[in-house]
């Protein structure tokens, strides 16, 4: 049966292409809050059975100190300051390209979501690992802070998928990378 889990990265950034301040500060995020609006993220937990994520995006959800969002999730920290796992994830410090393959071939078809923040993101760049990245643009231009896509020698072709705009101003693109044997349409 051919695999149909996909590797996903979807995320928020402000116009100049951060995820977050210097000082990790997200709060700009909530400019674009509304009511009844989720901007597609419950119906995208709803196909994910896995999330990765790094150790200091995983501390920042702790500093939220509400309920882990994943609980119902596998979730991996990928951490080599950190060994062993608690009740919420596993963390892991060994080759990202095993762990995906193993996942793949071990769960069911919901897909994998890639958290971040920028270093794992880049890392997963690097490997080539990342099937698709729906990226949240918001209106706001917070001038420094983590970058999204940190510097790489690596190069990735990408096919739009889909570009929504909503009222509040938030614009999001859905990509599909494309490889060797993939048309464009
Ligand atoms: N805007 C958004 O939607 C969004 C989404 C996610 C995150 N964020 C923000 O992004 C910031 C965090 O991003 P970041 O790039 O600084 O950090 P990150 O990618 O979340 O975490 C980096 C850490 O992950 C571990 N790590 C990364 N690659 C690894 C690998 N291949 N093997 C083993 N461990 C690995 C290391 O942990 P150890 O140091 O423990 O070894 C490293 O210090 C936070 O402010 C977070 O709130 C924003």
């Amino acid at each position: 049966m051919l695999n149909t889990k996909k590797v996903i990265v979807y995320i928020a950034q402000s116009v100049d292409g951060f995820i977050a301040k210097k000082d990790d500060d997200i709060s700009w995020l909530s400019l674009v809050d509304a009511p009844d609006e989720d901007y597609g993220y419950g119906e995208f937990v709803g196909k994910v059975d896995t999330v990765i994520m790094g150790r200091r995006t995983y501390d920042k959800v702790l500093s939220f100190g509400v309920d882990f969002p994943h609980k119902e999730r596998k979730t991996y920290v990928l951490s080599n300051s950190r060994k062993g796992s608690n009740e919420l994830v596993e963390y892991y410090s060994g080759d990202i390209k095993e762990l995906i393959d193993s996942i793949r071939w071990s769960n069911g078809e919901k897909h994998i979501f890639i958290d971040g923040g920028a270093e794992v993101i880049k890392e997963f760049i690097r490997q080539d690992l990342i099937d698709e990245y729906v990226i949240s643009t918001i209106p706001t231009l917070i001038g420094d802070g983590v970058r999204l896509f940190k510097e790489t020698e690596s190069e990735s072709k990408l096919e739009l998928l889909e570009c929504k705009s909503f009222p509040s101003g938030l614009v999001q693109h859905h990509y599909r990378v494309l490889r060797e044997n993939d048309k464009q349409v």
